[in-house]
């Protein structure tokens, strides 16, 4: 079996990916603007396409091939990490081309076959398909049983020039849409084409966490119930939900980055070492470390979970409205903007140690981070006296922004006197690295172009997360308004997510140094 680390696939020429035809539905939308266009151009630039790989664009709409280029081109001026450069652009521009068509018609999908075998037939050889689905959800189903029918969801049966299908979120709504979505899928490909994102796993720091836990012996042996006392993860907004307010109300905080985004890094903190740097030994580990995690507390006062909504307040001094306010949200809307929860997974690692995950919008800052407190030292030397102020150690592994690590440790101030202060033993990585770190759609799209899953959800990890998330939503459902709790915008979210730690002897770490 092949195995590709993280960091070999970064230092690897990767150009010798198959060459490839790359349909992106839903190619007029905003994510292909701000996102997949200039990912792909940055790949280009860094030389990192494979040799021959054409652009079509699919979508409903009708546009020539000049107008989605001028499109794409806009977009890259708006967005791109690099500047678009004369030459690059035009080797990229020549294999740019728009395909109108439909999602449910069977016809749409044979003209986009023959377009594809034209260009198969044009340069003579075999090409990867790669199909991206950038659509709205409801629209997935009858794009891959088109794909299925019009053949061209199995069009090579060499491995490398398979078709590949580049899932976007949401990933169903419920368990049962998940269910319901992963059997089209089995239907028409293997889970060997499937590519589901979550685009925080291209993120480089959440490709690191791997590197940290297992290329470092230190933390290996510490990391467990006999040395951490809580795991915390936050990942918090300071946006409100902007001009998606439709889409938002239909969603919530749970589904939007609970069910995906924060339950992938605690999957990726809380899994045991895989047996190798295999795609599938990576995923597995994963999903055992999500399938150990007890159901939760639904009220009472032993609940487990919290949920939120903001209301008016001043976001770094500045008044923003409450979510109701928001255009788009209907007066009678119980979503909500602000979710926390108690974890335990119940397994040889982690039993009795609670994992606090929460996220939110329009909260103090914007802060992605993954605090892992450690146990405080016996009160033998130390600890019995006040003066000495003796803090349990913490690691805080800063996703985003000013993306490091930093430990806090004790120490002995200077003087005469012993007096004991948290010091931090800081890593950034724009510091050691530097800043022009590439985007997390770079990552992902060069590996679905390479055929590598790591990165990726595969189905039994994004039904076991639904497995979770599912009874918090039907309990909600029922509850309507009851139990949702206000937060005023530009805080750190509702009173009561403060309780579910101070219940338990902890609080909240991140956002106790920023300013709310
Ligand atoms: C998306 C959510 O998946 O992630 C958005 O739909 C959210 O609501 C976004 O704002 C956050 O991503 P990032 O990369 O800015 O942390």
């Amino acid at each position: 079996m092949t195995s590709k680390s993280p960091t070999s696939k970064i230092l690897e020429n990767e150009a010798n990916s198959p060459s490839t035809i790359l349909v992106i539905f839903g190619a007029s939308g905003d994510l292909t603007a701000r996102k997949l266009a200039p990912a792909i151009f940055n790949l280009s630039l860094d030389g990192l396409l494979p040799s021959e790989c054409f652009l079509i664009g699919y979508g409903r709409q009708r546009m020539s091939d000049d107008e989605f280029k001028a499109y794409l081109k806009d977009s890259l001026d708006a967005h791109s990490r690099r500047r678009i450069e004369g030459k690059a652009w035009e080797q990229l521009e020549r294999k740019i081309s728009f395909q109108a068509g439909s999602y449910d018609d069977p016809k749409s999908f044979e003209e986009l076959k023959l377009k594809i075998e034209g260009i198969e037939k044009q340069l003579g050889q075999p090409m990867q398909c790669l199909f991206y689905f950038s659509t709205p959800p409801g629209v997935f189903k009858p794009i891959l049983e088109n794909l299925g029918k019009s053949g061209l969801a199995k069009r090579h049966s060499q491995k490398q020039f398979e078709s590949k299908v580049i899932i976007e979120k949401p990933f169903g709504r419920d368990l049962e849409s998940a269910r319901e979505l992963n059997e089209v899928i089995n239907r028409r490909f293997e889970e060997t084409q499937v590519f589901r994102i979550d685009h925080y796993l291209g993120k480089e720091t959440v490709q690191s966490l791997l590197v940290q836990r297992f290329a470092n012996s230190i933390f290996e042996p510490i990391w467990n119930r006999n040395y951490v006392s809580c795991v915390q993860i936050t990942v918090s907004e300071d946006l409100g939900v902007g001009s998606r307010g439709g889409y938002y109300d239909r969603s919530g905080a749970l589904r939007d980055m609970m069910q995906n985004h924060v339950m992938q890094l605690l999957a990726l903190t809380a899994m045991e070492p895989p047996s190798s740097l295999d795609p599938e030994a990576i995923r597995d580990e994963k999903v055992k470390a999500l399938q150990a995690i007890k159901p939760l507390v639904l009220g009472g006062e032993n609940s487990e979970v919290v949920r939120g909504v903001y209301t008016q307040g001043l976001v770094h001094g500045e008044k923003a409205e409450g979510y109701l306010a928001e255009k788009g949200i209907p007066e009678n809307s119980f979503t909500e903007t602000y979710v926390a929860l108690c974890l335990h997974i119940e397994n040889w690692r982690w039993k009795g140690v609670p994992f606090y995950l929460r996220s939110g919008k329009r909260l103090a800052t914007k802060a992605s981070e993954i605090s892992v407190q450690f146990k405080r030292p016996p009160e033998i030397l130390f600890g019995l006296d006040e003066r000495f102020s003796l803090s349990p150690n913490l690691m805080v592994i800063r996703i985003q922004p000013n993306e490091g690590i930093t430990l806090y440790l004790n120490s002995k101030t200077p003087g005469l006197e012993t007096k004991l202060q948290p010091i931090e033993l800081a890593f950034g990585y724009e510091c050691t690295f530097g800043s022009n770190t590439p985007e997390a759609y770079e990552r992902l799209i060069l590996d679905a172009l390479n055929g590598d899953g790591t990165l990726f959800i595969r189905g039994d990890e994004t039904e076991t997360s639904w497995g979770l998330m599912s009874p918090i939503l039907e309990y909600w459902q029922e509850r309507k308004t009851r139990g949702l709790e206000n937060y005023a915008a530009g805080t750190w979210g509702p009173l009561a997510a403060d309780k579910l730690l101070l219940a338990r002897g902890h609080e909240w770490l991140t956002g106790k140094n920023y300013e709310s």
